[in-house]
């Protein structure tokens, strides 16, 4: 659906040139909802606005359907971006305009007629949910309307692509789940493709598919949510994933960690689940299995969209014979296990 290939772009400034997308290559398949992580000036906006040439890459090709965007003139891009809608961070509405005129602004720029144009905003405000507030103007809706009002707007052309630019960075929190909820919604009745930029890992663990991690206007990390979220390999990923996912080794524990065995000491793992494996008896089984004592650290079940994913973090203690057989027996097992390292028995009392 949207190929990136070896993007790149630079901005010459009053201080000198600034590579804000370092040959980024990735793609964006058909229907999914497409998340692109990144800190303050990773390069986020300008790689989304790339995709729809709203900034022209310096090198690089961008492919939408087949068609490369940068070979394009004004005249036949402005046609290719009707296929792309966008959505803001504050929304861009005008003022002037009721939210039906809002909705139906894009429809007039394309010289359609205002029955038309009615006929088709309509729909869309009920969509979003919004057909009570179609007299009122922009000023008197809450953020969440307002947004509401801004993806109505950009489905106004039948977009094949929704763009999101940190589309609810200026939410609160139940008001951005409502809108992710909205996306994800319009992301399945309307089978719409979705590109959504953010800061923050919940946005991404809330709705995305698929996520892109970003530094320095590269690409660091990508591939399905669950995957990075369970096995994220890069620094940045796993920075960005300890603010919702807990399973951290705690300092006093991890101040005691070595990472060769040592003779009768205790073993750290992480155990991570997905799916139908959150239901298995799993500590249960080692311990009536093996002489071991298991002592759980922390633990916690989430889940990523509707597939259940736990992470526990035990300590097992036995004899040094038992415990290899349990990590085995454990390493068999359909979930991940990550050896963390081991601890002097006395060093850490059993809670
Ligand atoms: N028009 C411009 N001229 C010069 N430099 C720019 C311009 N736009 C962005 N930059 C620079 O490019 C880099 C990437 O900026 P960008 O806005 O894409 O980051 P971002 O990830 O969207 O950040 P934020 O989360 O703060 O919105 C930054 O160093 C920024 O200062
Ligand atoms: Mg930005």
């Amino acid at each position: 659906m949207i190929m990136l290939t070896g993007l790149q772009k630079i901005y010459h400034g009053g201080t000198g040139a600034v590579k804000a997308i370092d040959n980024v290559s990735l793609e964006i398949e058909q229907g999914e909802i497409f998340g692109i992580i990144g800190k303050s000036g990773a390069g986020k906006s300008t790689l989304i606005r790339c995709i729809n040439l709203l900034e022209r890459p310096t090198a690089g090709r961008v492919l939408v359907d087949g068609q490369d965007m940068t070979s394009l003139s004004e005249v036949e891009l402005r046609e290719a971006r009707k296929s792309m809608g966008m959505i803001f961070q504050h929304f861009n509405l005008l003022s002037s305009r009721t939210v039906l005129g809002n909705v139906a602004f894009p429809l007039e720029i394309a010289g359609i007629s205002r029955t038309e144009r009615e006929k088709k905003a309509v729909p869309l405000l009920e969509l979003v949910g919004l057909t009570d507030k179609k007299d009122v103007y922009p000023a008197q809706l809450s953020g969440g309307q307002k947004q509401r009002v801004g993806i109505a707007r950009a489905l106004a052309s039948q977009p094949k692509v929704l763009l999101c630019d940190e589309a609810t960075s200026a939410l609160d929190p139940q008001t951005t789940e409502s809108i992710l909820a909205l996306l994800k919604d319009i992301n399945i009745k309307l089978g719409l493709t979705i590109v959504l930029i953010t800061h923050e890992m919940h946005v991404i663990k809330a709705i995305c598919d698929k996520v892109a991690v970003i530094e320095g206007g590269q690409l660091v990390e990508t591939g399905k949510v669950f995957d990075v979220f369970t096995n994220p390999q890069s620094a940045t990923a796993q920075d960005f994933i300890k603010a919702v996912v807990n399973n951290k080794v705690p300092d006093t524990l991890a101040a005691l960690l070595s990472d060769a065995p040592v003779a009768g000491g205790n073993l750290v793992m992480r155990l991570s689940f997905f799916g139908d494996a959150t239901n298995e008896p799993v500590i249960a089984g080692l311990i009536r299995r093996f002489a071991v004592d298991v002592n759980i650290i922390s633990g916690n079940i989430d889940h990523l969209q509707d597939t259940p994913y736990g992470t526990l973090l035990i300590e097992l203690s036995g004899k040094d014979e038992d415990i290899q057989n349990a990590l085995i027996y454990l390493q068999d097992l359909d979930l991940r296990t990550e050896v963390i390292g081991y601890v002097a028995r006395h060093a850490h009392a059993a809670g």
